[in-house]
């Protein structure tokens, strides 16, 4: 393995090859930006979630979770800002009649310039951006003459915004009144349940409410694999806290975020903070955490200060007030709010980049061999724990059969009498298992099996009866 884009064709080959991530409607050709996730996939994803879920909730007494409807009343999308300003400047090349956002188009190119080259057009993007200046940046395109992939010309419309909703049509399809929009964001959801939140679990300010989700967005350009799809999913986290207090919180959540993606492990170097030039409609300040994929840092996680903009529009719009009364202050007032908000897809991607390792090994007798090996972090691999017994016979299967079923309501586990212990391990490696337990004859004798750990592949004799003991210890 040479280059990091080899690295990175390599992992979406294994995602497939191993069950992590098919390409969705397959059969059909597939559905750009849409896919969907296998066996392991599915288990790997949901432990994520569930890690997350767990480290907001319910280690913070202050923060609940909800669970609320991808369907909401259109006006929500008004308020929130997102008919008016969820849109992103794209252009347009003639030639090929293909559409490219402004920001990606002058990114691809900026990668093959000089970093010094590289910075100053893309300083001078962020500031166009900003200044929403769409002329300054197709000039910028021109002056650059930055061509198109396909048709390789330079023959540009001019820079346009495409809004990125999905919609689609409830009841009647003849009436305007009845488009309603597939969410582009979960925490609308959790706005507009504020207040049936906050009394319902009788929370004093600051809280937090979360909330796992589909979201929705035609995303124009969509590239590398899972990191852009038009159909993905989020864990948000709204913050609702004291005007005035809004920074302090935003750098508590800043810190406290950027430690929870350290807690698996992850080298520091790894991630960096990006802070907005181009502040998004409802943020008075915010950050990407970026994380170094195999194709560079990209953002897999926000961290926004988005004001009372929400809370204030959808009291505009709805009619109903959103204030809270702050007892220690004597006094009603609309809370501020800092977010944190990841994409669960991206945090998917970035454990299989950080896993996924082509390895090298050098036998005793001086020859080599190779195993490709997932290092998923063991509390969120899809298996925690292969029981193979060394052959089909001989009463092996029956005592493998007991521990799988003194273990499967604890983690979970996977069973194989099939092929040699060799390939049987190989198999298990390269889908992140982080134990694999070997049932041989000297088991029937003394009650012992052999313990194989993934990364280090050292291997040890056990007893039976701490099998359980040591999973959950690794696991917890
Ligand atoms: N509520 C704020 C919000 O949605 P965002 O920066 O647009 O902010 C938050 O999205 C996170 O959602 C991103 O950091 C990213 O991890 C994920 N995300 C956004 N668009 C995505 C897409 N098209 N595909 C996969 N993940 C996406």
């Amino acid at each position: 393995m040479t280059t990091n884009e080899n690295k990175f064709q390599a992992i979406i080959s294994h995602a497939k090859e191993y069950g992590f991530v098919f390409q969705s409607s397959e059969i059909y050709d597939g559905l750009s930006a849409v896919y969907d996730y296998g066996p392991y996939g599915s288990e790997l994803k949901k432990n994520i979630r569930d890690h997350w879920w767990k480290s907001m909730t319910q280690m913070h007494e202050n923060i609940v979770g909800i669970d609320a409807a991808i369907f909401m009343h259109p006006l929500t999308w008004k308020a929130s800002g997102h008919v008016d300003n969820f849109s992103d400047p794209m252009i347009d090349n003639r030639d090929s009649n293909k559409r490219y956002r402004v920001d990606h188009l002058i990114e691809g190119y900026a990668a093959t310039l000089t970093e010094s080259q590289s910075e100053e057009i893309l300083g001078r993007m962020d500031r166009l951006l900003a200044a929403e200046d769409f002329s300054g940046l197709k000039l910028l395109i021109e002056e650059h003459k930055i061509k198109c992939g396909v048709s390789n010309t330079c023959n540009w419309t001019d820079v346009r915004q495409f809004n990125l909703m999905f919609s689609t049509q409830v009841g009647s399809i003849a009436e305007e009144s009845d488009t309603i929009y597939l969410r582009p964001e979960t925490a609308q959801g959790i706005f507009v349940n504020f207040l049936n939140v906050q009394k319902t679990a009788r929370q004093k300010i600051p809280f937090g409410i979360a909330q796992t989700g589909k979201a929705f967005r035609n995303e124009i350009v969509a590239r590398q694999f899972i990191f852009r799809m038009r159909e993905f999913e989020q864990m948000e986290m709204q913050f609702f806290v004291r005007p005035g207090t809004q920074m302090e919180w935003y750098d508590y959540w800043k810190k406290a975020r950027l430690e929870w993606h350290l807690s698996f492990g992850i080298s520091r170097d790894k991630y960096r903070y990006h802070d907005h030039v181009k502040l998004a409609h409802y943020a008075d300040a915010a950050l990407d955490i970026e994380y170094e994929f195999p194709f560079g840092f990209k953002e897999v996680e926000g961290i926004h200060s988005r004001t009372d903009f929400d809370l204030k529009n959808h009291q505009l719009l709805s009619g109903k007030k959103q204030q809270y009364f702050d007892n220690e202050l004597n006094q009603n007032y609309i809370p501020y709010v800092v977010e944190t908000s990841i994409g669960l897809d991206r945090m998917f991607l970035l454990i299989l980049s950080e896993s996924y390792e082509e390895e090298t090994l050098t036998k005793e007798d001086g020859s080599t061999d190779s195993r490709v090996v997932m290092h998923i972090p063991a509390k969120i691999a899809p298996v925690k724990l292969a029981i193979l017994p060394l052959t089909k016979k001989d009463g092996l299967p029956d005592i493998a059969r007991e521990i799988m079923d003194g273990c499967k309501s604890h983690f979970r586990c996977f069973y194989e009498e099939k092929d040699t212990i060799g390939k049987r391990y190989r198999r298990q490696d390269a889908v992140g298992t982080p134990f694999c337990i070997t049932i041989d004859y000297q088991t029937k004798e003394d009650q012992t099996v052999t313990i194989r750990h993934r990364d280090s592949m050292l291997q040890e004799r056990i007893h039976i009866d701490n099998i359980k003991s040591i999973v959950l210890d690794a696991i917890s």
